[in-house]
């Protein structure tokens, strides 16, 4: 492909907005048109950009050649959009892919079928602190995983748009919306675990989603927390092996206890209303996702099938979750 990617964004709320300047430093594609239901919300984000904007996905598509969608929309909107663009368009997709497993699973034959290219933006897969953690459990160098603990808490999730984050059913909650980062990664990782036992903990608009697996003799926890306070957002993690450990703390990496490389962002730091860090994750997702068109590959790092699987999980933590709280 000699020209640049064309890309249409739908949706540019919190996490489209972060996708939105993330364009501005990703080479080889560019950003034409974004649509968004909200008109006001989309022309304040592209200001005096030369980007058209569109009150609809079909009003673009119809107005547009677009070679790449960015789907940045709630949540529930995600499968119908998919599947109406994936045979046409190369798509990158917000996580979580769908809010069950099987819907899931129609997303993923489908783009498997299709000659397009199709990725879930698990992010997280992206950030440094988690690529270096990848590293060390695949080589091995620090002897086999003993144990791993990921945190993730946040305030409740309160400045979606209409409130729909809120609404399990739209959302998929805690568990689906929140969680799935460090049960996505857990998962593309290690596989799917030999044993899940999960708590759920609802207090006074609190909600916590305490997951335990177990893989052969490998202990993994994660914990993911929508507090009903304002707190900033918070992704940490410890992993213990036979001879050392790897830590994620108040973002900073540690390798054995040293101190690793800090990671500078991409993007200027700009606050996006939705209460997480600007990461270089974001930046390498999107840029990852364009050489791959722009090489004639497909997405090896996130496939359909293992987005699925996480969102599988996601299912299987929420049937296996005790709610431990009392009204
Ligand atoms: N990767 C991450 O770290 C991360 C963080 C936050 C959210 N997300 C995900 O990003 C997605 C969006 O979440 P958000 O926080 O940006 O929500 P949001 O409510 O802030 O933004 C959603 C936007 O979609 C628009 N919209 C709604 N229906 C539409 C339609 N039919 N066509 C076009 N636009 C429409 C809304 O007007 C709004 O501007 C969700 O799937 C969420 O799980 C990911």
């Amino acid at each position: 492909m000699d020209k640049k990617v064309k890309v249409g964004l739908v949706g540019v709320g919190g996490m489209g907005g972060c996708h939105f300047q993330n364009y501005e430093n990703v080479k080889d594609a560019e950003l034409v048109a974004v649509c968004d239901v909200r008109d006001d919300v989309a022309r304040k984000k592209v200001g005096d950009k030369n980007i058209r904007i569109y009150s609809s996905l079909e009003k673009m598509l119809k107005n547009e050649k677009l070679d790449m969608i960015d789907i940045c929309t709630p949540s529930y909107l995600h499968k119908d959009m998919t599947l109406k663009l994936i045979n046409d368009y190369h798509v990158l997709c917000e996580k979580p892919m769908t809010l069950n497993a099987k819907d899931a699973k129609k997303i993923s034959d489908a783009a498997r079928a299709s000659k397009k290219n199709f990725m879930v933006a698990h992010v997280v897969r992206f950030m440094t602190p988690y690529e270096v953690l990848k590293k060390e459990i695949e080589s091995k160098e620090l002897g086999k995983l003993i144990r791993l603990d990921m945190k993730r808490i946040s305030a409740m999730p309160r400045w979606s748009w209409n409130n729909w984050m809120m609404d399990e059913k739209l959302s998929g909650g805690v568990t689906t919306d929140l969680s799935i980062h460090d049960l996505d990664f857990v998962q593309s990782v290690l596989g799917m675990p030999d044993k899940i036992d999960a708590y759920r903990y609802v207090k006074e608009e609190n909600d916590t989603i305490l997951t335990t697996m177990i893989y052969g003799e490998t202990l993994v926890t994660c914990e993911g927390t929508w507090y009903n306070y304002s707190v900033p957002f918070q992704a940490e993690f410890i992993a213990v092996f036979q001879n050392g450990c790897v830590k994620l703390d108040n973002g900073v990496l540690y390798v054995n206890g040293e101190e690793y490389k800090k990671v500078e962002p991409v993007t200027e730091e700009v606050d996006l209303g939705i209460n997480v860090g600007n990461d270089d994750g974001y930046f390498k997702e999107i840029q990852y996702f364009v050489d791959c068109i722009v090489s004639g590959k497909q997405p090896g790092r996130v496939t359909p099938e293992s987005s699925a699987r996480s969102v599988l999980l996601a299912d299987m933590v929420k049937k296996k979750a005790k709610l431990v709280s009392k009204k």
